[in-house]
């Protein structure tokens, strides 16, 4: 193997955590920067960098100065509530701060990959491919499409759309998931959507196809849903079953039930036809026990 040198931004994110535990350099053949705003990441060989996503000056200079073979661009705003409240930072993150790393990582010679979201989608009309056309319902969407956009304009990196991921971060980090789990397993009641539908997939299956995509020749947007459609109530359930607890306190709601800022999607699930054909070793699995592993 050649010598890699790699960027992972949001590396303290539960993504981030999973991508640096599969990447953990044995050898001397990879090098790994670690950025992060302020969060701790795993620990690992890899070298870690503070660098804020929302100042384009810091991205630049970070990027110069590791000369990456590699970028997986993780690092977002991701809470649709606070893109909500705040569009202008989420648009500093999400959109100028993709930008300026893809400009970044092409002079720097890097293949990039940038983790994008189904809820590019309104959940009108699932399943979605790859050439359905964008129509996001939050704040949230709309700076992930923008994103993607500035990278296809430039002719340059992967558009990897991921859906709702499910696991055990590979740090210390509270989740939804974690939220979910705990109360379950302490016999709290769980209110969970039944009529909100995903093909999720598990943060490590995630994390092997995005490295994967990095690795390869893939360019333009990609999916990389799972194999199940499943509601928020079901996910749940099946945590509940590998468990083994005999009575999970599981209450079943309807998204209407829920006053929202924004409407929530009701069906985003993705087909990939393109990961399929181009890269089926890459293939996200079905949801599994080992994503109930703690860190
Ligand atoms: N979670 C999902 O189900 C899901 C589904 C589809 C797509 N995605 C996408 O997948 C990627 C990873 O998601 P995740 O769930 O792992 O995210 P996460 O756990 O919320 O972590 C977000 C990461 O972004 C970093 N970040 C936020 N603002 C930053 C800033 N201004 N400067 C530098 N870093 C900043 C955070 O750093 P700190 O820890 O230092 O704040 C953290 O490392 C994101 O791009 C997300 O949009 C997620």
């Amino acid at each position: 193997m050649s010598h890699e040198r790699w960027i992972i931004t949001g590396a303290s994110g539960q993504l981030g955590s999973h991508v640096l535990y599969q990447l953990h350099p044995d050898d001397d053949a990879t090098d790994i920067c670690a950025w992060t705003r302020n969060g701790p990441v795993l620990r690992t060989r890899a070298t870690t960098r503070r660098v804020d996503l929302a100042d384009p000056a810091q991205i630049r200079h970070a990027v110069a100065d590791w000369q990456p073979t590699h970028v997986l661009h993780l690092g977002a705003l991701t809470a649709v509530g606070d893109c909500f409240r705040d569009p202008d930072r989420a648009e500093r993150i999400n959109v100028r701060g993709t930008a300026t790393l893809a400009e970044a990582a092409r002079n720097a010679g890097a293949r990039l990959v940038f983790c994008s979201t189904d809820m590019v989608f309104d959940g009108t009309a699932a399943p979605y491919r790859e050439f359905d056309p964008p129509t996001p319902s939050s704040q949230y969407g709309r700076t992930k499409v923008a994103a993607e956009q500035a990278l296809l304009d430039g002719g340059f990196g992967v558009v990897a759309r991921v859906p709702l991921m499910a696991g055990m971060p590979r740090t210390r980090r509270e989740t939804t998931f974690t939220q979910q789990v705990a109360a379950l397993r302490a016999g709290e009641p769980v209110r969970l959507f039944t009529d909100e539908f995903r093909t999720p997939v598990l943060l490590s299956d995630a994390a092997r196809t995005l490295i994967g995509l990095a690795r390869n020749s893939a360019d333009g947007v990609i999916h990389v849903g799972g194999p199940d459609r499943l509601s928020r109530y079901d996910i749940i359930a099946r945590c509940a079953e590998m468990l083994g607890l005999a009575a999970p306190n599981l209450v079943p709601i309807s998204r209407h039930d829920i006053e929202a800022a924004e409407p929530r999607p009701e069906d985003l699930s993705l087909d990939c036809p393109l990961l399929h054909r181009r890269h089926p070793e890459l293939v996200p699995g079905p949801l599994r026990g080992d994503m109930l592993i703690e860190p």
